[in-house]
Formats: structure tokens, C-alpha cells, sequence
């Protein structure tokens, strides 16, 4: 029994989804109609507004950002974006942009500045994240910091729950890294430690989310989306080490719905927000694509191994691939008991691959997935392995 055909897997059932999209809809709707600074009122009459809800996104036009703005405004904030405007200045004119640079300290334009909500997408350095939470947390009433679950202790084995130990980085590390590095050696524990950040300049108000692999359309990792393009192209496949394998992985509008729900809901603490409940394998991601975008293809299992000697790179030459003994599972539940959903996995590959058609197409540069040569070589390879070891038996 695979996911998609709703057996016995805890997903969400679809009237529970299709009620949360209406009823944002619906909210969308009433924002729309209504005239500034007033609410519709059932008798018709506007009444005036309590209060203007305020978000601000530090970032807000990369991958997660522009959701966030769609999910905050469809509930009703007023949203305001602080980046450099380097990346897609384009995105949103309606919204208010203030131009700083964390890399450079300049936070000149969020001074004297109070929001209800702070979304911290773009914190990567302890500092940079010191500044703005202390800047901006008291006069705020949530501090959302976008952290990883990289920031968990990479050594030790285990379910990796909330509880489970962070990494820990020496203060000569973290005094040396100023800026958001384009690598990112120390990422784990950065995001650890600017998690305590967060928490030091917002107490009592800070919610740390620790996503996983976000997926979804508008994602330019190439690490998701590298899968549906490989199925729909159809043939033979390479499918990467166990069939069974756990994945786990949100949907980046499943991620942004529940952070804007949550500050309503006056969460705080730290939550990790991974992907379903239960397990989703590889093999029913992979039939799942085959299903969903209708694609005439088969699948070769090869294990971890075999992959690894014929110099097949995990994750991302054959993206979401990780041989199993370095693999870490994350706990689900906590998030789940607080109100994050999930939209079905069907719907993520189908919108998935219609943006990067869209978006992107062919002329696409794809920075992550094997070549086809060398797919087809590695199958001939493992096809030769197997009918000599037929032979020895
Ligand atoms: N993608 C995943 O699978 C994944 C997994 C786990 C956690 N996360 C975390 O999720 C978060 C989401 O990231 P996102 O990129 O999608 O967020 P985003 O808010 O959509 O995009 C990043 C924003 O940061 C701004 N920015 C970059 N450098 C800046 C600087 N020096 N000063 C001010 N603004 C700056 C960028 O604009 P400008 O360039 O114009 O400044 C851009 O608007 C990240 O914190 C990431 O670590 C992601």
C-alpha cells in the first residue's frame, strides 16, 4: 500500500485541506472587499479595524519569503520586506520594502520600527540575528526564526526530537564568520547558535523552526524538483540505494501556512517541521511521480554500495539520496500536535513540475541530478554485476 492511495497512512484527509484553502480563500476575499483600515461587517455596515497586523520578513524573495507574504497576507498582516534588493527586486511592489544589508550591520531602516510578527529567514549568522532580535523583539510579540534541522549534533545516532542535542561551535569559529558565507562550513551549528541568539534578544517570544528539505514550486535547489523532471522524461531510471528508505520533506506552502497559524496559535519554543507523519519511502516517491505526471518509465534499484564505488555523488548527483548509514531520522509529532498540515504529496510533484515547465524548461541548467551518459553507463554496470552473480550461483 503506497501514500497516494490513502490507505494506511495518517495523511490529512482532503476535506480538511480543501477546508483550510477555503477558508483562506475566503479571508483572502474579505481583504479584498473590505476598504482600508475598516472590516466587512456581517450587516453591512464597516466597522472600523482593532488594530493593523504587521509582519516583517527579514528576506522575503528567495524560496520561502514570497510564501510567507502570500500565507500573512491572505490571514490579514499588513507585510513589509527588509533585504538588499539584490534577489528578484521585482517580487511584490504593493508591499513595503526597506533596504539594509545584515552582512554590513546596516539595520538603519528597521529603527524606531515596531511589527507584531518578525520572520527571520534570512539569519544564518549568531550576530546578525543578535542585532535584529534585540532591535526588534521588544517591540514585537513573535520572533520567527527559520532554523534547520542541521543544527542537531551530526554525530550522534537516534530520532532526532526537539530534545536532541545541537551543535555547539567554539567562540573562535563564531567570532570569525561576519558575513553569510556562500558556503557554509559551520551551517549546523550557526543555526544553532542563532536559534540561541533569537531566544537571547526575544525571551519568552521566540517560535525556532527547524525544517528539513523544503520542496515545492519555486524551488531553485534543484534537489526536489530534479525528480519529477527526471520521470517525466521516462525510460529506464536509476533509483537510488534501499526502495525503502524513509524521506521526509515539506511542502514550502505547507511550511509557510502553519508559521503564519502559529503566531496566531502564540507558539513558542523550538519545533521541527520535517514532513508527514509515518513514513514516506523512496520507491512510493518514485511510483508516486511515475503515477502522478502519467510518465512511461520503469525503475533499476541500485544499492548504496555500488553506487558508491562507481562514484555516484549522494544528494546531489542523485538528489534526495543519502546511503542509509548516514542518514538521520527527525520527529514529526510535535510540530503535527500544533497545527502543521500537509497538502498531498501528489499536488507538490504536480505543482512542482508545472513551475519549472513554466518557469524554467528545457533550456534549464540543472545543477544537481546525474548526467544521462553516466546513468546509463552505472545501469549497464549494475546489470553486468547482477548477471555474473546469477552465473555464480
Ligand atoms: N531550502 C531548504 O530546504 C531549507 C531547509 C532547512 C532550512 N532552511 C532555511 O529556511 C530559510 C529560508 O530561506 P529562503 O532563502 O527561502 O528565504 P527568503 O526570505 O525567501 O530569501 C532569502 C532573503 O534573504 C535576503 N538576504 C540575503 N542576504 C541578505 C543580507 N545580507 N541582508 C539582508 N537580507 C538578505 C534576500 O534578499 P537580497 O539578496 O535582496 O538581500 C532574500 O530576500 C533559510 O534560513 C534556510 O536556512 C531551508
Amino acid at each position: 500500500m503506497d501514500e497516494y492511495s490513502g490507505g494506511e497512512q495518517k495523511r490529512p484527509a482532503l476535506s480538511r485541506r480543501t477546508l483550510l484553502g477555503s477558508s483562506l480563500a475566503l479571508g483572502a476575499g474579505l481583504v479584498a472587499t473590505s476598504l482600508p483600515g475598516t472590516s466587512p461587517s456581517l450587516f453591512g455596515a464597516p466597522v472600523q479595524n482593532e488594530k493593523e497586523k504587521t509582519l516583517l520578513i527579514l528576506g522575503g524573495t528567495g524560496f520561502l519569503g514570497p510564501e510567507v507574504v502570500r500565507a500573512a497576507g491572505a490571514a490579514g498582516y499588513t507585510v513589509t520586506l527588509f533585504n538588499r534588493g539584490k534577489t528578484r527586486p521585482h517580487l511584490f511592489p504593493e508591499l513595503e520594502k526597506l533596504r539594509g544589508d545584515r552582512n554590513t550591520g546596516d539595520l538603519a531602516a528597521l529603527e524606531g520600527r515596531n511589527f507584531d510578527i518578525i520572520v527571520d529567514t534570512s539569519g544564518y549568522v549568531p550576530d546578525h540575528v543578535k542585532r535584529t532580535s534585540e532591535l526588534l523583539g521588544p517591540g514585537c510579540r513573535r520572533y520567527i526564526f527559520l532554523s534547520s534541522v542541521s543544527a542537531y549534533q551530526d554525530e550522534l545516532p537516534g530520532l532526532r526530537n526537539e530534545d536532541f542535542p545541537i551543535t555547539v561551535l567554539d567562540a573562535a569559529i563564531l567570532e570569525s564568520v561576519k558575513t553569510i558565507p556562500e558556503s557554509f562550513p559551520h551551517y549546523s551549528g550557526m543555526k544553532a547558535h542563532c536559534e540561541l541568539a533569537a531566544e537571547a534578544g526575544a525571551p519568552g517570544k521566540t517560535f525556532n523552526i527547524r525544517p528539513g528539505l523544503i520542496v515545492g514550486p519555486g524551488d531553485r535547489s534543484d534537489r526536489f524538483p530534479w525528480w519529477p523532471h527526471r520521470v517525466a522524461r521516462g525510460g529506464e531510471i536509476l533509483a537510488p540505494g534501499a526502495p525503502d528508505s524513509a524521506q521526509q520533506f515539506i511542502d514550502v506552502r505547507d511550511l509557510a501556512e502553519w508559521l503564519v497559524r502559529s503566531a496566531e496559535a502564540e507558539l513558542v519554543g523550538v519545533y521541527n517541521a520535517v514532513g508527514f507523519p509515518g513514513t514516506v519511502t523512496m520507491q512510493e516517491l518514485l511510483h508516486g511521480m511515475k503515477i502522478v505526471l502519467g510518465a512511461d518509465c520503469s525503475f533499476t534499484w541500485v544499492p548504496d554500495d555500488f553506487l558508491l564505488e562507481h562514484e555516484v555523488g549522494p544528494w546531489m548527483e542523485l538528489p534526495l539520496w543519502i546511503p542509509s548509514d548516514g542518514k538521520h531520522d527527525y520527529g514529526t509529532e510535535k510540530a503535527i500536535q500544533a497545527g502543521l498540515t500537509f497538502r498531498s504529496i501528489a499536488d507538490t510533484i504536480r505543482d512542482t513540475q508545472a513551475w519549472h515547465e513554466k518557469e524554467r524548461g528545457d533550456a534549464h541548467k540543472w545543477r544537481t541530478g546525474i548526467a544521462p551518459e553516466k546513468e546509463s553507463k552505472v545501469l549497464a554496470a549494475w546489470r553486468e554485476h547482477a548477471r555474473a552473480e546469477k552465473q555464480e550461483l
